[in-house]
Formats: C-alpha cells, structure tokens, sequence
C-alpha cells in the first residue's frame, strides 16, 4: 500500500521546496553579482588602460612606421643614453642635443656621422660617438635618419630597460649592458660573434671566454677599457667608443660584476 503522505510532511516536502530555491536563487544571484563584479573590475582596467593610453597619445602623436622603427632604434642602440631621451641633451655637455639636427644635417650627412661616428676619439675623458657602421643595417640607419629628422617624437614603447638598484651589481650590470647598448656589439651573455671586417681579429671580442678573463684580470683593467674605449683605426672599423663622462663609476663597477658573471672557463 502506498504509504499516503501527512500534511506535516506535505509541510515538510514544502518548507525544502522553498529552501532549494531560496538557495539556488541565492547561488545564481552570488555568482551573477561575483562575475559583474569581474566584469565590472576589468572594466575598470579597460577604462585605467583607456586613460593611459589616452595620455601617451598626447605626448605620443601617431607617426609614421618608419619613424617609429628610427625611435625604436634610437634606444636600442643607446642614442638616447648619450644624447638624451629623444634626443634632449642633457646628460654630458659633450654630447649635444640632436633636436636641431634634422634641420640642420642633410640625409646624406646624417647616415655618415651614424655610420662613421664623431667626436674625440683620442681623448679618453670624453665620450666619442661609436662608429655603428658594420652593426647597424642601412635600413636601420635610414631609419634612424627619419627619425631625427621627425624631431624625435615620442615613441609608444620605445623605452631602455629599468636598470634595478637594490638587487646586487651584477643586476644593475645586466640592465646596463642592454640599456647602454653593449649588447648591439658584444652579443648576449658577451658571447661576441659580431663582425669587424676591417679589425685585426675580423670580430668585435666576446667579454666571456679565457682569452678575456686572462687579459682582462683585474677588475681595474675592465673598468679602464670600458670608461676609456680603444679606437682600433677609423671608420669603418669599429671600435670601442669610450663611455667617459656617461657612465658613472658605480655604473662602470655594475658593468664589471655582471661581465664577471659571464665567466665560461
Ligand atoms: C657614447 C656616446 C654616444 C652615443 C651612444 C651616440 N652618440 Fe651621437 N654623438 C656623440 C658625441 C660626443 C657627438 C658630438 C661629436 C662632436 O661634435 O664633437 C655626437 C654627435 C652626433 C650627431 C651630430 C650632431 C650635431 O649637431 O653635430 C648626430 C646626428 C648623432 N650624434 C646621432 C647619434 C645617433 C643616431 C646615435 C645612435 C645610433 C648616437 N648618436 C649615439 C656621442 C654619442
Ligand atoms: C659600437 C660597438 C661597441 C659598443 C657599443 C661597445 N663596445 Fe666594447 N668593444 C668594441 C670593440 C670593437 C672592442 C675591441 C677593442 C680593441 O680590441 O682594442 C671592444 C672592447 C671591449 C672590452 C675589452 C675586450 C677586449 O678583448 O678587448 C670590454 C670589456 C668592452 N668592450 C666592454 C663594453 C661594454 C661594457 C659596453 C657597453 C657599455 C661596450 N663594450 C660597448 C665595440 C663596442
């Protein structure tokens, strides 16, 4: 016989009928509430995005592709770590600012003084613009070109890396050594490799190996040739610009921890 159900399980069945729903209810409302709230907190990074973007566009006006790869170029191989932030001079007074030189340079005049660099070699206290002829490409140099002669825009990303100070020098060395554009001449992890057609050794010297370390011994030898570059002949051959004047001798010493780091044998 069907067991008949009493109106107190009646009640019962009910008050958990109710229950559920109030639970389910209760469930669907806290998950809908969590993911607006989701949605609701990236929409807030969307909007934090849209304003940052929005106040780089007014420093950064939309330029041109090539003009953009020019500014890219100009941090990548340090322009802007002797002549300044978009060409602003600033950072040594034997350095001038470039902001007149694309009016004041022609094309052709431009890509030599990039490719055959300028400036006093033979004096080892002040910085000499690097000859980048053999390591930078024509399309970087036309490139770079443009973009002096776009007066030096701000470049939407174009920015050298943060060089952390409170991690050990051989940090700040590894930031240094992308920032300062060693790494365009002695390769990654300073494992050479870059060609110096013209040079004695037909490279530029890795900064790793025994033939390094054996000649280079003291850190005081490292240090020298980095603050006082080595002019191995004129233009093109490349030589080791000096970074007297630019680089500060906490800067030199951060330099000589991280290459002291690259030891392989
Ligand atoms: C190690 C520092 C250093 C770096 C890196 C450097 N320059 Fe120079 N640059 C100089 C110095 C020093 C002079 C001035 C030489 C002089 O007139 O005595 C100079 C001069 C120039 C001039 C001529 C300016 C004028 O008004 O006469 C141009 C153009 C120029 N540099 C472009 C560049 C570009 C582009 C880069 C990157 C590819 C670059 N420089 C990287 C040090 C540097
Ligand atoms: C434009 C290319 C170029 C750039 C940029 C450059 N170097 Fe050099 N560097 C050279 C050349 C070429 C030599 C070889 C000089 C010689 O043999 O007399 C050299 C030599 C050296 C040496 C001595 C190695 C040896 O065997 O002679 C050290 C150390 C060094 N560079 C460190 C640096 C550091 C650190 C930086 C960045 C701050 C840097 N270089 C940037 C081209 C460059």
């Amino acid at each position: 016989m069907r067991k008949q159900l009493s109106p107190a399980t009646w009640e019962g069945v009910l008050m958990l009928v109710i229950l559920t729903v109030a639970a389910v209810t209760g469930l669907i409302g806290w998950f809908v509430g969590h993911e607006m709230g989701i949605a609701s907190s990236r929409e807030q990074s969307a909007t934090s995005v849209g304003t940052l973007a929005t106040s780089t566009e007014t420093t950064a006006q939309p330029v041109s592709e090539q003009v953009a790869a020019g500014g890219h170029d100009f941090v990548q191989f340090a322009c802007a770590q002797c002549h300044g932030e978009q060409g602003q001079g600033g950072v040594s007074p034997d350095v001038p600012a470039l902001t007149g030189a694309g009016k004041e340079l022609t094309v052709p005049q431009l890509e030599h003084i990039i490719n055959h660099g300028l400036g006093e070699s033979a004096n080892p206290t002040k910085p000499y613009m690097p000859v980048w002829g053999e390591v930078i490409s024509k399309q970087q140099v036309s490139d770079l070109v443009a973009y002096v002669r776009a007066g030096l825009p701000a470049v939407a990303g174009a920015e050298p890396p943060l060089v952390p100070t409170d991690q050990g020098a051989p940090v700040a060395g590894t930031a240094l050594y992308a920032k300062y554009g060693c790494i365009n001449c002695h390769g990654p992890n300073g494992l050479g490799g870059v060609p110096n057609p013209q040079s004695p050794d037909m490279t530029i010297p890795p900064l790793s190996g025994a033939d390094f370390f054996s000649e280079f011994n003291t850190d005081a030898k490292i240090k020298e040739i980095i603050r006082t570059g080595s002019v191995l002949g004129s233009a093109p051959i490349v030589s080791m610009p000096h970074w007297g004047g630019i680089l500060s001798d906490d800067q030199l010493n951060a330099l000589v921890a991280y290459i002291k780091t690259l030891k392989t044998d």
